[in-house]
């Protein structure tokens, strides 16, 4: 392709999710193999404000991506949110010569890709979360590593929950949402799992689910509680209240941040890279990339951040039914 782009910029914003690296990586080589230079932006929108970018070269990115984490760093910037923040981050992007921006990050990521597109900056953005909350997408790059990294800890738990017929109460992250809890409490074969999207009946859904297994033999349990359904100690207290349980709380926190990217998220990352920066070296501003069923397209930001997404309820009714029968 023939673009008339030379120079873009790529920078990682909010919190960092495994396969950050393997989508820097795929733009960074996507550029260099159409003849368009890269800039890396460190510390998200902060790094266009204070111009704290550099020349990233192909070999600059070499071994990305197996790497968790984000070479860029990130930071969620208070100035960014002012309107003098975003005209400064659009100047220097102009005065640096950087005609087209990849973002890669969550909701807050593209609010602010969308406010520089309005200074007339070319802009991109990658979903990048743990949380798989943006609703235009089926998928964020993260999700797949951060469910992992909760099921092999929760495996582990199960373990000594098991030896000392215990009731483990997991906290996992997914912000407001509980897209995470769900697939986690399914794969963990969960007694009971709580997330925000859905009202439940304490003493129904948990109470009665812990009695019941516990009268067919069960003598260890497994909670798995969104941060977004908490407070997770109300959960703790009430279990031990009226099942009379040993039970424990677990928060697993930023741990599912962490690691080294599995093999679907280092894969959707390098095809969302690839696909971001053909889309700049087309012209093309305001676009989000996006997976919808097994195809990758793009959607205007205002669009997406408009859309709402609600849980997969195919896997809610399934983790229903293999909860009640457990
Ligand atoms: O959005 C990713 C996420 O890890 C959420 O699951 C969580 O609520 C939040 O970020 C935590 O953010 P911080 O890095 O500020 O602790």
């Amino acid at each position: 392709m023939n673009s008339a782009v030379r120079r873009i910029g790529v920078l990682t914003s909010g919190g960092d999710a495994p396969g950050m690296n393997a989508a820097v990586r795929a733009v960074v080589r996507t550029a260099a193999s159409l003849g368009i230079e890269c800039i890396g932006i460190r510390r998200g929108y902060h790094g266009l404000i204070s111009a704290d970018m550099y020349p990233m070269t192909p070999r600059d990115v070499n071994g990305l991506t197996a790497r968790g984490g984000t070479v860029l760093y990130t930071a969620r910037s208070k100035e960014f949110m002012t309107p003098e923040g975003v005209k400064r981050a659009a100047d220097n992007c102009r005065f640096m010569g950087i005609q087209g921006l990849v973002t890669i990050g969550g909701d807050g990521t593209f609010k602010g890709a969308l406010a520089l597109s309005k200074h007339g900056i070319s802009v991109v953005g990658i979903p990048a979360t743990i949380d798989n909350d943006i609703a235009c997408t089926d998928y964020t790059i993260g999700y797949d590593t951060a469910c992992n990294t909760a099921i092999e800890s929760i495996d582990k738990l199960r373990d000594t929950m098991r030896s000392h017929e215990r009731c483990s109460v997991v906290e996992v992250m997914g912000h407001k949402a509980g897209h995470l809890a769900l697939y986690v409490g399914i794969a963990a074969g969960a007694t009971a799992v709580l997330v925000p999207e859905k009202k439940i009946d304490f003493q129904r859904d948990v109470v009665e689910r812990i009695r019941s297994a516990r009268l067919r033999g069960r003598t260890h349990f497994m909670i798995i509680v969104a941060e977004g359904a908490g407070p997770v100690t109300d959960v703790v207290e009430r279990i031990q209240l009226e099942t009379g349980l040993d039970v424990r709380l677990t928060v697993l926190g930023h741990v599912q941040r962490g690691g080294s990217p599995l093999v679907r998220d280092r894969v959707i990352a390098s095809r969302m890279g690839y696909t971001a920066v053909q889309l700049l070296a087309e012209g093309k501003t305001n676009r989000v990339v996006c997976v919808d069923g097994g195809d990758y397209l793009d959607r205007d930001i205002d669009e997406a951040l408009a859309m709402e997404k609600g849980l997969d309820e195919d896997v809610y009714v399934i983790l229903d039914a293999l909860m009640a029968g457990a």
